[in-house]
């Protein structure tokens, strides 16, 4: 969860916005709303995340993630950020459908989280948080990154809201069956019983050879061009 001073560094940065900006937002809300419309039962909204919505947003990450080659990275406390950031919530008539944290370090913003639960997928919902996250960043990030392994609807999605692979490594696990060859531990421990390494790409071939779980990580970047801010039209 975040600390008090984050939240507060993150309203500050919200209520900063200029009034341009706030129309421009306003303008935007009036189009998602007009699309959401025609999506009858699943009306939805998108919203910034309040702390009561801890437990419904693990379940969100979770439900998503269980398909993909993430399945056991399981989060049982909402992440919270040192650096400035923006925590959005996608919501409909049957709650949390989607979430996007995104983290922000000077000049670049990371994607920390994006999910749509499972039986919310395909309706645009990832593309809507997307779109509002990118409103609200501050004029000063120039690009939006972000992390994922070899899951085909992540990938597929990156690039269809025209992210660009920029670069590869490798999350490689050691367990039982990859033996503990190579491995010390401080005195009084066992051989570890799992492992989890980071790898350079290019020795993928050799560790195929010997680890049987092994993700190929790829960074996604998107350039965020400059705000063409037309300020007020009425
Ligand atoms: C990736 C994810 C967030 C996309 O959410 P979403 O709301 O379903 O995505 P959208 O509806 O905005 O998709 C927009 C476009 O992305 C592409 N896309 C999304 N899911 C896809 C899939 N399963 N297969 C192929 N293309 C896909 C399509 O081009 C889609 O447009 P279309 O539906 O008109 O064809 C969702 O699949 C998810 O939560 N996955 C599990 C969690 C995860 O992998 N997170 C990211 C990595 S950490």
């Amino acid at each position: 969860m975040p600390s008090p001073l984050q939240r507060q560094k993150s309203a500050q940065y919200t209520e900063g916005i200029s009034h341009a900006q706030l129309h421009r937002r306003t303008r935007l809300f009036a189009q998602l709303r007009a699309d959401d419309v025609d999506r009858g039962d699943t009306m939805l909204s998108i919203r910034e995340y309040r702390a009561s919505d801890e437990r419904r947003w693990l379940m969100c990450r979770l439900l998503s993630f269980f398909d993909t080659e993430y399945y056991d990275d399981v989060k049982i406390r909402k992440t919270s950020f040192a650096n400035d950031h923006v925590e959005l919530i996608a919501e409909n008539n049957k709650g949390i459908v989607g979430i996007l944290d995104v983290e922000i370090d000077g000049d670049a913003a990371t994607i920390d989280s994006i999910a749509v639960h499972p039986d919310a997928q395909r309706q645009g919902i990832a593309s809507k948080l997307l779109h509002e996250v990118l409103w609200r960043l501050p004029e000063s990030v120039t690009s939006l990154d972000a992390w994922t392994r070899g899951t085909e609807s992540a990938n597929a999605w990156y690039t269809s809201a025209g992210f660009t692979e920029n670069q590869r490594y490798l999350h490689v696990y050691q367990d039982e069956g990859s033996g503990d060859h190579g491995f010390e531990t401080p005195a009084g421990l066992s051989r570890p019983v799992t492992a989890f390494m980071h790898a350079p790409i290019e020795l993928e071939d050799t560790l195929r050879g010997r680890y049987s779980r092994i993700h190929v990580c790829r960074q996604y970047l998107l350039e965020i061009p400059p705000r063409t801010d037309d300020g007020p039209t009425s």
